[in-house]
């Protein structure tokens, strides 16, 4: 197929840039760079062996994106690009309702203008808000707590609604849980402008010698040991869920929602020790209070990922922190200017 990735210079569109030119398709990526590095199609170039189709693109410009998609021809778009932050968007929301939202509906607009029918989205298990219950099935009450959360949602819904006002448009809404790790060459990984929120990219920071130690954000949690437990996915097998996602929809022209994690919670002091063990260093850090908005205890049920799109997670979380120590050894400063 040919594909366009819109946020593909982005952290896991670059990854799964990669798995998709794996499997023989041909992949164009779209972004505005407001959170990426051009640094980025280098490496991908190395990666792959091949230069990397790219175009500048700001979603929220309607009408470029509307000319863009007039001058090209697509099979289906993976789309990556929004906002991400959490506490950003309670500052700003209405820039996380603009680019997002809006950005989505031109996105959409374009795709409808020249019949290109076949979209994956990037959601989030931020919908699930604080479960009731873990492992978290897709089927669970959606219920979001903050507007970065919300833009998630509507965007699930107004996909929904365009599957709906036409049969022949077919979606995937993945629900990532924590994504984290890197691509094994160490070519490309997280580089996340500013101080990190997540905590995989900060420890990684820490370890590198950037920060001198992690906040543990609560260690009175009824979870194991006090701290949050999360379920961290390796970025390579995220990437591979997109390549299957757009198989499922080729071949079934239906719509789905599926959850992507491992199905397995762990501890933010179990992945602190996981890390120490990878990279063969201590990781300095300092229990402190919950950081406001957070949840105990979040995982996955991924078997409806397995039913469905025959996707499960491979790589465990000695894989994740291995990878992202490699990535952030190699690269102490992110990508390179390009
Ligand atoms: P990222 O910020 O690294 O990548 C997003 C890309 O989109 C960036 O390259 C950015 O420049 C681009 N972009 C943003 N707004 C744009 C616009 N208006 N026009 C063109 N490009 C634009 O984030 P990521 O971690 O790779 O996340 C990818 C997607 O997955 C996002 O939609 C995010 O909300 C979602 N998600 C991420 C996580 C996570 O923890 N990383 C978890 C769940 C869901
Ligand atoms: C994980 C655990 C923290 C940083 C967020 C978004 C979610 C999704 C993924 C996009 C928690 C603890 C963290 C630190 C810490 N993104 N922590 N010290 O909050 O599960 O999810 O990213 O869709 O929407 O909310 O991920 O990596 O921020 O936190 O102790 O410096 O690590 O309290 O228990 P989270 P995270």
């Amino acid at each position: 197929m040919r594909i366009l990735l819109c946020g593909g210079a982005g952290y896991i569109g670059a990854h799964a840039y990669v798995v998709l030119v794996e499997r023989g398709h041909e992949v164009i990526v779209a972004d505005n760079f407001s959170n990426s590095s051009p640094g980025v199609l280098g490496r991908l170039q190395q990666i792959t062996g091949q230069p990397v189709p790219f175009q500048p693109l700001d979603l929220r410009d309607r009408e470029a994106v509307s000319g863009f998609f007039g001058r090209q021809h697509f099979d289906a778009v993976v789309h990556f690009a929004a906002l991400k932050s959490v506490g950003e968007s309670c500052e700003r929301p209405l820039d996380y309702f603009h680019n997002n939202i809006g950005g989505t509906l031109n996105l959409l607009h374009g795709m409808q203008q020249t019949g290109v029918r076949r979209l994956v989205f990037s959601s989030s298990a931020t919908v699930y808000g604080d479960p009731a219950s873990v492992p978290v099935r897709e089927d669970a009450r959606l219920q979001v707590t903050n507007p970065y959360g919300r833009t998630k949602l509507v965007m699930e819904e107004l996909i929904g609604d365009l599957c709906l006002s036409d049969p022949d448009f077919h979606a995937v809404n993945l629900r990532y849980f924590n994504p984290a790790g890197a691509h094994a060459s160490g070519l490309i990984g997280e580089d996340p402008g500013g101080v990190p929120n997540n905590l995989m990219p900060y420890i990684c920071q820490v370890a590198v010698g950037r920060r001198e130690r992690l906040s543990v954000f609560g260690g009175d949690w009824p979870t194991l040991d006090g701290t949050g437990v999360r379920d961290y996915i390796h970025v390579m097998d995220l990437a591979r869920a997109h390549a299957d996602a757009l198989d499922f929809v080729a071949r079934e022209r239906r719509n789905l929602t599926v959850n992507l994690g491992t199905g397995h919670g762990i501890s933010v002091l179990q992945l602190v020790k996981a890390f120490a063990d990878a990279a063969a260093r201590d990781i300095p850090y300092q229990v402190v209070a919950r950081r406001p908005g957070d949840v105990a205890e979040v995982y996955a049920d991924p078997s409806l990922a397995h039913r469905m799109l025959g996707w499960r997670a491979e790589l465990g979380v000695e894989a994740m922190c291995r990878d992202a120590w490699r990535w952030q050894s190699l690269n102490p400063q992110g990508y390179p200017a390009a």
